[in-house]
């Protein structure tokens, strides 16, 4: 692979003190195309605009699916990538759904290694921070017929990040909008599931709500998951998440919680979840904790459920009283390499 290094780094210019989500970005992107069936062109390069027709079918179709995942420092510097086989199987799962080439292992996990590499500066150093990457593969076809792509470019970028949420959430249960229906593609990682939300979640936050906890799309009385994260609810002893179908993304923070809850021998349950077990739990003071999480979210506690306009609020536990900030700390422990990693998660670069 060609390495082509930026002369002018901009990491000086980064305020690793007050990191805010998505804006500032490492030195070097990662860069390759699929033309007539072939992976061509790959490259580290600096990170910098890229041209494509206005025809390009991402423009028209939206064939274009990402990932999310995080490069974490230990005290030593050193940096490890957090489960990135589990990003790469996920991406591929993805393309397929939306008809795209597959990306070959030695193209993303190659990529990914030499980017990180080159801009480990860029892996903030404290506790709770890291670097976001962001793989995006889309459709470049100049073409407006509605049909898949032959041609695809596959590249990453990374951002430093902080937590996402420095507060806990609001949360409304969505009656009316979905995020996904049966035999869609709400388990994907597809651009266009997030588009879609937005419109709700703009109208959710008119109402002073910070997220959406989306309901299966028919009956709208079944838990799917919320926002960028997947959901946990402690009720009645029990920490259940409900269980991963076709409408939900397969959360790779989601796995790694539920590995964390069964170690510490947390009675678990993956299975459907109805609205009306929540609101029961709510009004009978018998749900503890609710939370979420997600690479960016990491882990996030939920302060408010609000259902058919009417808030109901958690209880104001301290957080050494809170499973979501002991799994919290946990996993994070895993990711800054301070605590053993019985699982096999880390990757040293
Ligand atoms: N659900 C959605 C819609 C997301 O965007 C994310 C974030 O990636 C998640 C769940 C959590 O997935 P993961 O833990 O793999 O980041
Ligand atoms: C992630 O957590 O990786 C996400 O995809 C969230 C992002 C949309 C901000």
């Amino acid at each position: 692979m060609k390495i082509e290094r930026s002369f002018h780094s901009r990491i000086k210019k980064m305020d690793f003190e007050n990191i805010s989500f998505g804006n500032h970005y490492s030195d070097h992107m990662y860069y390759s195309e699929f033309r007539n069936g072939k992976w061509i062109n790959s490259i580290i390069k600096p990170f910098g605009n890229i041209m494509f027709s206005p025809g390009s079918l991402v423009f028209h179709y939206g064939q274009s699916v990402f990932e999310g995942m995080k490069a974490y420092k230990d005290k030593h510097e050193e940096v490890f990538l957090f489960r990135p086989k589990e990003n790469f199987k996920r991406m591929n799962r993805s393309a397929i759904r939306l008809e795209m080439t597959t990306i070959p292992e030695y193209i993303f996990m190659n990529g990914l290694k030499n980017l990180i590499d080159i801009d480990r500066d860029w892996v903030p150093k404290k506790y709770g921070q890291s670097l976001y990457i962001r793989p995006i593969l889309i459709a470049i076809d100049k073409c407006l017929s509605a049909k898949p792509s032959n041609d695809y470019l596959f590249m990453i970028i990374s951002t430093p990040a902080d937590y996402y949420y420095k507060k806990p959430l609001k949360i409304k249960i969505e009656e009316k909008y979905s995020r996904s229906a049966s035999g869609g593609v709400g388990f994907t990682k597809a651009s266009g599931n997030y588009a879609s939300s937005f419109y709700p979640t703009r109208l959710a936050k008119e109402e002073g709500f910070d997220q959406i906890l989306w309901t299966d799309s028919s009956t709208h009385t079944l838990i799917e998951e919320s926002g960028t994260m997947n959901v946990f609810f402690w009720l009645k002893n029990k920490l259940i998440t409900p269980l991963s179908n076709e409408n939900i993304l397969s959360g790779i923070t989601c796995k790694s919680i539920l590995s964390l809850a069964k170690e510490e021998g947390l009675e678990i349950e993956e299975r459907k979840l109805k609205v009306s077990e929540i609101i029961d739990g709510l009004k009978n003071k018998i749900l503890k904790e609710a939370f979420g999480c997600g690479t960016a979210v990491v882990v996030t506690y939920f302060e408010i459920i609000s259902y058919k306009g009417k808030n109901f609020f958690l209880p104001d536990l301290l957080d050494k009283e809170r499973i979501s900030i002991r799994l919290r700390k946990k996993l994070l422990d895993i990711q800054h390499n301070l605590s053993v990693d019985p699982f096999g998660w880390r990757l040293k670069l």
